[in-house]
């Protein structure tokens, strides 16, 4: 008899190799939900399409990486359902028929969708101020950032389906996503008010997150160049580190530092923000620094030892998959196959509620 647990689901786009700001921001989250729900954890291939549909080049190659990454971070096909959605067309089906009573203005004021539409504007413009070939810059456009098409308008639609495919009533997202989460109880709203009470309305499961500066002090991103990955091994963990953004007032190693973010350090020290997720003790830590007592090079050093238990814990995980690739072929497959069970049954009741069956 299976237990009657919440469910909860979540998805990612596979942007390829994940960094520890993932990893705090919605992995370790993911993981911990595991004992409590019945968890659907996707790679959303089929969104990675709406905006990056004219170069596909990697992306079956993106969504192995990022499955291994969950694996690395402790994600367990054993205790949650881990799959890519394009393996699973149900998600289609139920896309087309909730965009049968989604009101067009729903989309065109999705806040993700007006920003895009802006942010494409400025890239043109700058593309264009930049002095390149205006007829290169207009192909280039055309071909990968003419992004208003009915893939992207419908991303939140798509989303939606993603969603109630499962009955999810909690969806573990980032506060950017909210509006995405808002769409999706609308449209199952709507259907419901229209065909009777089939689907059922998600709540977002917002959690706190600590923020996780990048190697240079700004917020960590893969845009800027700043990440420590999930998979970072020795050596590149260890160049990392030594090259962290820390205090720069902080001249010689007997120097009083500012660890914190402060007038004088705005950032704050990464390594010591690092500090304070993987040392125990690192209350100490910021002691010695603001008492000059604690030099960056030791200091370094010291988080490198920290890191050192977490990420050979990554490593070996992910090794331990990465060496045969069939296994997340296989893993994929059966969740896929647990996926479509679970899908199809909604499926079946939205059919019956529309009179399609
Ligand atoms: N839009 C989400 C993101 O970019 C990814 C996503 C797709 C998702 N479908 C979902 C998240 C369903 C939660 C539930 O992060």
């Amino acid at each position: 008899m299976p237990d009657r647990r919440e469910v909860v689901v979540s998805g990612m786009r596979p942007t390829g190799r994940l960094h520890i700001g993932n990893h705090w921001g919605a992995l370790r989250n993911w993981v911990s939900l595991m004992d409590r729900y019945d968890c659907y954890f996707f790679v959303a291939d089929w969104h990675m399409l709406t905006t990056g549909y004219a170069d596909t080049a990697a992306l079956r190659a993106n969504v192995r990486e990022m499955v291994l990454d969950w694996l690395a971070a402790g994600l367990d096909p054993a205790r949650s359902v881990i799959f890519r959605q394009s393996d699973v067309p149900e998600h289609a089906e139920l896309a087309v028929l909730l965009g049968m009573v989604t009101p067009l203005s729903w989309l065109e004021n999705n806040p993700t969708w007006k920003e895009q539409l802006q942010e494409l504007s400025k890239t043109k413009l700058s593309k264009a101020a930049d002095g390149e070939d205006h007829k290169a810059a207009e192909g280039e456009a055309a071909s990968r950032y003419e992004i208003r098409t009915f893939g992207f308008l419908g991303y939140p639609v798509l989303q939606a389906a993603d969603i109630l495919l499962y009955r999810g009533s909690r969806v573990p997202v980032g506060q950017d996503q909210l509006p995405h989460l808002e769409l999706s109880r609308e449209i199952a709203r709507k259907f419901n008010h229209v065909y009777g009470p089939v689907l059922v309305e998600p709540q977002p499961l917002l959690t706190q997150t600590p923020k996780v500066p990048g190697t240079d002090g700004r917020k960590m991103s893969k845009s800027y160049g700043n990440t420590v990955d999930i998979y970072e091994t020795a050596d590149t963990l260890k160049a990392k580190v030594m090259s962290m953004y820390t205090d720069p007032t902080k001249i010689r190693k007997d120097d009083p530092g500012h660890p914190e973010p402060c007038p004088e350090n705005p950032p704050g020290c990464s390594v010591y923000a690092l500090h304070k997720l993987y040392t125990t003790g690192w209350e100490k830590i910021g002691e010695d620094c603001r008492a000059g007592r604690l030099g960056c090079v030791a200091d370094k050093k010291h988080l490198l030892e920290s890191l050192d238990g977490p990420f050979s814990a990554f490593r070996k995980a992910r090794e331990s998959y990465a060496a045969r690739p069939e296994k997340v072929d296989e893993l994929l497959a059966e969740g896929a196959r647990k996926a479509s069970a679970a899908a199809r049954s909604t499926l079946d009741q939205v059919r019956r509620a529309m009179r399609l069956r």
